[in-house]
């Protein structure tokens, strides 16, 4: 048995599907006798006849029916191997093209680090934006993969959770209230706020959380970076909520308080989004993954 050969068979398979020794030839490029005596081999090696010919109609044996379904299971299962292969080698050699949103600049670019080291060979490329170069770019297909914070409902996209966006309410150190536990929201009314622009995932789910308390804030200042805001809010200028992501770098330096107010931190979900239907690279999907499970880590590190 360990006498055949792959491309027997190969040539048995096309024989049993094509039932006359003249079809599966021409099929496979070879000449009839050629594949005549690969057969007869094959039959030799097994000890049986695996086909028998009755007038000009061939038929396979009980044991050619057994050698056709194992060549199936055999050759099947080389092209899966063939299709794994392939998908390693664009791992090692792939390129990947990710947009993120300005929040997401604090945790992405770090994440992508520890990923590139596994994978030393792909290229990558980033691009920061905001929320509408960000939608625009998906649309129009550029980029692998979007990182957002809240994904376009009506673009048919989909969207993976991967990690929590948890936001807090921040205020300048020393600020009354900042001993304080269990603040009502109420009282951030009479607070002045420091807010990020008009489209930002981080003030639009600030802007709802208030209104569903029937709040409305006192915007001092309208300002485009998650940085302004931190050096306004530490200015005095009031104070703002951003995310957690922004302050990982701060929290030491004791410039800001996070305040204690009910109903924070309010925690959103960073999405991985592609086109729906988009046939995302190797790549791309070893990263998707991989953000899947750093995403699982953060939240056993901090249940
Ligand atoms: P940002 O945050 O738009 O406020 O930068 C990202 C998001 O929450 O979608």
């Amino acid at each position: 048995m360990r006498r055949l050969t792959l491309h027997q068979l190969t040539i048995f398979t096309a024989l049993a599907q094509h039932g006359n020794m003249t079809r599966a030839a021409k099929a496979l490029h070879m000449s009839t006798p050629a594949l005549s005596i690969q057969i007869k081999q094959m039959s030799d090696a097994i000890g049986m006849p695996l086909h028998e010919q009755i007038g000009r109609k061939l038929y396979l044996t009980d044991a050619g029916r057994r050698v056709e379904e194992a060549a199936r299971d055999i050759l099947n299962r080389l092209e899966a191997l063939d299709s794994e292969i392939a998908e390693l080698q664009g791992l090692e050699q792939g390129r990947l093209r990710l947009s993120i949103i300005t929040t997401a600049k604090y945790f992405v670019p770090k994440l992508l680090g520890s990923f590139c080291q596994r994978h030393p060979a792909i290229e990558v490329s980033l691009d920061v934006a905001n929320r509408d170069q960000c939608l625009n770019r998906l649309e129009r297909n550029l980029d692998d993969l979007y990182i957002m914070g809240k994904y376009p409902e009506a673009l048919a996209v989909e969207a993976v959770p991967f990690m929590e966006n948890p936001l807090l309410v921040i205020a300048p150190s020393g600020h009354p209230l900042a001993d304080r536990k269990n603040l009502s929201p109420k009282l951030l009314a009479e607070e002045s706020f420091v807010m990020r622009e008009q489209g930002s995932g981080t003030r639009l789910a600030a802007e709802s959380f208030f209104e569903s308390h029937k709040i409305e804030l006192k915007t001092r200042m309208t300002l485009g970076s998650n940085e302004a805001v931190k050096q306004a809010v530490a200015g005095g200028l009031g104070l703002a909520v951003l995310s957690q992501h922004t302050l990982i770098l701060d929290r030491a330096s004791g410039a800001f308080a996070v305040l204690d107010v009910k109903g924070f931190p309010l925690i959103r979900q960073w999405y991985a989004v592609y086109p729906r239907g988009k046939r995302i690279s190797a790549v791309t999907s070893a990263f998707l993954q991989y953000l899947i499970s750093e995403g699982e880590k953060s939240i056993r590190s901090h249940p």
